[in-house]
């Protein structure tokens, strides 16, 4: 359920018409609903909620660290998932409580640690001994015990695609779960940890709820073992991961995905901390772009737009679907032609699709990406130096331009030439 319609056969975001906001700032721009960003919030928090679970919802911002999206949700009480020294600062400028934020990640540079440690976070998710050690001692060095949670890798497949599975042994996430208690006695001798739970996070765009399952259970046995040794384990964080329909995937809905976490963990007594990402935002964003030329290949006909692999690198990296359609709706009756859609970039990669049927479009006509909230700006880059893609967030009927794109002279600003010149 999302709030980007038709009226009167023009796309608008809730009552902004699209082609309007692209008269105004160009294109591509991203686009963001803040009505869908409070529904999908709503909905979420209401099944935890239903299922009893006193629960924390942390908006990983990885998905969508815009400081007016991460706004619009901490206003709804939206806590944050952090994993890097900026998505921190995103999260606290955002107005997010520093007693609501986790720092998870595999690669936390002393830095970062020494940061988090100073705004007193709610918690830091150890995926590592030396980790461990490390934030021990920038914790020992102010006289505190950090609230740690260990992220263990539970070895199960999330069953979605490889370059976003993070919970098989072979993957670089976590402490492997055979080893786990092993290290949280040795957190437990450490001056600067406060063992407080255990975290755990298998994937991204989850399609069944059998994975969770199975990776909750695992955490509840090791919950088990833990207390039978004396650990006071009180927070349990279950990581995000539930997808999103992109096409015809048919994802469980947050209460079935409520109860398959209080079916394995919900009698242990423990806070239930989440890291939703992408099913908060994605489909409350889409990606606007001006069809460039229209050019007939030898076997294929190409819509050259003007949005790219580096405005949204999805479809190139995990060859991800994004629905497309015109902003302006065609006649009804139009039969759609297979096209291929592809950006200016000089890559084949750049296609964000092959023999899509669109109705027929020509230069100057907008299209929009769809289900382009979550990783879509927060992946952009500027290669080819390319701008990086404005972002705009609407709510009813107005709009405000939340990250700009930047000038060729700002983006020039950051280098310089030696003066060896
Ligand atoms: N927590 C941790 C520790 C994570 O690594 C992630 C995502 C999340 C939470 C949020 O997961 P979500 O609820 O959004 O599935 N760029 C990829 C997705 C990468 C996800 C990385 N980790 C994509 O565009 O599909």
């Amino acid at each position: 359920m999302n709030h980007f319609d038709l009226i009167d056969g023009s796309l608008h975001a809730e009552q902004v018409a699209l082609a309007e906001i692209a008269a105004r700032i160009g294109t591509p721009f991203y686009c963001y609903s803040t009505a869908t960003l409070v529904r999908h919030y709503t909905v979420f928090a209401h099944a935890l909620e239903k299922a009893g679970l006193d629960a924390t919802i942390c908006f990983a911002c990885k998905a969508n660290p815009n400081v007016a999206v991460i706004r619009t949700l901490a206003e709804l009480g939206a806590g944050a998932d952090v994993v890097s020294e900026g998505e921190l600062r995103q999260a606290l400028a955002a107005g997010v409580p520093p007693g609501r934020i986790v720092f998870s990640g595999v690669g936390k540079t002393r830095g970062e640690l020494e940061f988090a440690v100073a705004k007193g976070i709610m918690q830091i998710n150890v995926e590592s001994e030396p980790e461990l050690e490390l934030l021990s001692s920038v914790a020992a060095e102010r006289g505190i015990r950090m609230p740690v949670s260990l992220r263990v890798n539970p070895d199960v497949d999330a069953g979605t695609h490889a370059k976003i599975t993070t919970g098989k042994k072979e993957n670089k996430f976590g402490i492997e779960w055979t080893r786990a208690h092993e290290v949280y006695r040795k957190a437990r001798t450490l001056p600067g940890i406060e063992v407080v739970g255990v975290a755990c996070h298998i994937g991204s765009q989850l399609t069944e709820v059998a994975p969770f399952r199975e990776a909750f259970l695992r955490v509840r046995d090791l919950v088990a073992i833990l207390r039978a040794d004396g650990f006071d384990i009180r927070r349990l964080d279950v990581g995000g991961g539930l997808g999103v329909p992109y096409e015809d995937e048919t994802p469980p809905h947050p209460d079935e995905y409520a109860a398959a976490i209080r079916d394995t963990l919900g009698d242990l007594g423990c806070r239930i901390v989440l890291e939703p990402g992408r099913l908060l935002v994605a489909n409350a964003g889409i990606l606007v772009s001006r069809v460039v030329y229209v050019k007939e290949g030898a076997t294929r006909t190409f819509v050259i737009v003007d949005a790219a692999m580096n405005d949204l690198m999805r479809p190139a990296l995990y060859d991800a679907h994004h629905a497309i359609e015109p902003v302006t709706a065609p006649p009804p009756g139009t039969e759609p032609v297979p096209v291929d859609v592809v950006g200016p970039v000089c890559e084949t990669g750049d296609t964000f699709a092959r023999q899509r049927l669109l109705p027929p479009v020509k230069a100057g006509d907008l299209l929009a990406f769809r289900t382009a909230g979550a990783y879509g700006a927060a992946m952009a880059s500027t290669y080819n130096t390319r701008p990086l893609v404005p972002e705009v967030l609407v709510k009813g009927d107005r709009f405000a331009v939340v990250r700009a794109r930047p000038t060729y002279e700002e983006m020039r600003a950051l280098e310089s030439l030696p003066d060896w010149f």
